[in-house]
């Protein structure tokens, strides 16, 4: 179902438009508009408490907007279930992974071809010969991708035995076998050291040129964000606080007033 309202950007590989969210008298997003250009990096940052989180589950399937519009590459998707978001090309990763712990790294990673392999599970493990060449594909961009992200080594452990800041790095991976054309980062640097984050940022610059994706990436981290954003759409209190570089949202007084509340900020310029 392709629906155009005439609004969107037409380059935008995700419109939002007048997205709200509310759970029994809470209003979680009010109003909520912006577009992710296609080919981009957009940030979507704000303090903790904001919705950042809530509007990617909109985004993704996981809650249904009260009012609005989702646009994914032109196609409304406010109605469309998370595990079919995959078909339409999305993928994300979440804030607080959760991995199959019982199952290795590499299987958490192969879940991620489920939108693309025939069959499913039980027609894997049954090794039925059409999908045994394809699932050799899946295997092999799994461990590629692992050893992209530099967690090659760790193909054939279980992922219980993984710290937990590893588990994002796996996460990616799944995401990226998925094969999406707009791929959603929930705060993918949180619990990651100096280091680690340098390579992030690495790895999503050349995994977006590599595989022609459109990011959104929701961090607090600012220096990833300053590296790897075009834009950025600040929320605060679930409302869009203002849309412009990363440079221009940190100098932004209503931005620094919202990440320190209204004192602290005056005591800041003062
Ligand atoms: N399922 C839910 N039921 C009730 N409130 C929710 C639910 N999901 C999120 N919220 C509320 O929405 C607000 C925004 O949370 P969240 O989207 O996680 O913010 P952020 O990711 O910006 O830190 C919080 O007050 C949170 O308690
Ligand atoms: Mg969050």
């Amino acid at each position: 179902m392709t629906t155009t309202t005439g609004t969107e950007a037409p380059d935008a590989a995700l419109s939002v438009r007048d997205v709200s969210l509310r759970f029994g008298g809470i209003t979680v997003l009010d109003g909520v508009s912006f577009d992710a250009p296609r080919g981009g990096i957009l940030g979507l940052v704000g303090p903790n408490g904001a919705g950042k989180t809530s509007l990617f589950n909109c985004i993704s399937g996981h809650y249904q907007p009260t009012a609005g519009s989702i646009l994914v590459n032109g196609t409304e998707t406010v109605r469309t279930r998370a595990w079919r978001m995959a078909q339409l090309g999305l993928a994300r990763t979440f804030q607080h992974p959760a991995l199959r712990l019982d199952a290795t790294v590499l299987e958490n990673v192969m879940l991620g071809a489920h939108s693309w392999l025939p069959g499913g599970p039980v027609s894997w493990s049954l090794r039925l010969p059409a999908t045994r060449r394809q699932e050799r594909e899946a295997r092999a961009t799994a461990l590629e991708l692992l050893d992209r992200t530099g967690l090659a080594w760790a193909a054939s452990m279980p992922a219980d035995e993984l710290s937990h800041g590893l588990h994002k790095g796996v996460e990616l991976c799944r995401a990226l076998l998925s094969r999406p054309r707009l791929l959603l980062l929930d705060e993918p640097a949180a619990g990651l050291s100096h280091g680690e984050v340098e390579a992030l940022i690495g790895t999503v610059r050349e995994v977006r040129r590599e595989f022609e994706l459109t990011v959104v990436v929701v961090e607090h981290h600012m220096g990833l964000i300053s590296a790897l954003t075009d834009r950025v759409v600040v929320l605060d209190h679930g409302a869009k606080l203002m849309e412009g570089t990363a440079a221009e949202a940190q100098s932004d007084s209503r931005v620094v007033e919202a990440y320190l509340g209204k004192e602290a900020a005056a005591d800041e310029s003062a």
